[in-house]
């Protein structure tokens, strides 16, 4: 019997996820081969799925507020954040190697790096962190590149929620200013309100994970260089700052309680 997937026989779990497939793409380097290696490319490759689930959920979340659907978008950002909640309790996975088993194979990765992850820089660039100097560094990578190069051109999720905003009636020639209105008017807002919440909560997760991979990279590997040959955690540091809405954050600081409604119910 044929179904949909083009096999012959009846359609079985280990088919239809391929899991023959998966549990062949982690290819150890170490020689003789290291216990920790497989963990090592097992946390790697699960971030870039769960890398590409974000990425399909940005995508959503695009299409979405370019429709003026803002619950919709709302949601597909709250699955971002959910993974992104998963993200960080699974880079601490990585401690329980000890600093010399991990040291026993690192030189093998070199130059190989994290700092290479196309799905990352597509997340950043499509949340709305474009920096074009970063393509340069996949220029031996065409696919990466032509990837990376679609994600600059395309509408960010910052561009397409100031358009709405716009839309919506909100003078976005001062973006924190915009942001204040939802934050004072919440209520009467509440779509842009949840929306704007959500994509700070975003902003804030990504964020924290730079801060717990640094704690993480400097526990294993101190401050020697990275295998990317950056500076390592001297380089990492200077990330730490980056923001996809630095004009939700902006907000917050204009922010006081003659600007309209606490929501506090016994405030009248
Ligand atoms: C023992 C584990 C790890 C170590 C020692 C480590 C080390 C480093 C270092 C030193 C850098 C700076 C660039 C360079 O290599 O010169 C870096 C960058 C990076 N690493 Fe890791 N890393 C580890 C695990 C991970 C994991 C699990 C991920 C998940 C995908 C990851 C993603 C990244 C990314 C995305 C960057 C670039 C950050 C940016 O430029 O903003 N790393 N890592």
């Amino acid at each position: 019997m044929s179904n949909t997937y083009g096999h012959n026989s009846l359609l079985s779990y280990n088919k239809y996820l391929r899991v023959q497939d998966l549990i062949n793409l982690q290819d150890c380097l170490s020689d003789p081969a290291h216990h920790d290696e497989l963990l090592f490319i097992t946390v790697h490759q699960a971030y870039e799925l769960w890398f590409k689930q974000i990425l399909h959920e940005i995508d959503a979340a695009i299409s979405f507020i370019v429709q003026d659907r803002l619950p919709a978008a709302t949601r597909a950002v709250k699955r971002v954040v959910d993974i992104e909640k998963l993200l960080l309790d699974q880079i601490h996975i990585l401690e329980s190697m000890t600093p010399i088993n991990f040291l026993a194979f690192r030189d093998q990765l070199n130059p190989a790096s994290g700092f290479q992850s196309m799905q990352f820089r597509e997340i950043e660039f499509s949340s709305g962190l474009k920096d074009e100097r970063i393509i340069r560094e996949f220029r031996e990578d065409q696919f990466a590149c032509e990837r990376l190069q679609a994600r600059l051109d395309q509408p960010s999720l910052a561009d397409v929620f100031y358009q709405a905003l716009e839309r919506r009636g909100f003078d976005v020639s001062h973006r924190a200013r915009a942001i204040l209105e939802i934050l004072t008017h919440f209520e009467e807002r509440y779509e842009e309100f949840q929306l704007s919440e959500a994509l700070m909560e975003h902003d804030e997760y990504f964020s924290l994970w730079r801060s717990h991979h640094i704690k993480m990279v400097e526990r294993m590997v101190g401050a020697k260089r990275g295998t990317g040959g950056s500076e390592g955690i001297g380089y990492l540091k200077t990330t730490l700052d980056k923001k996809f809405f630095p004009e939700l954050w902006e907000a917050r600081t204009y922010l006081d309680t003659n600007h309209g409604n606490s929501g506090c119910p016994f405030a009248h």
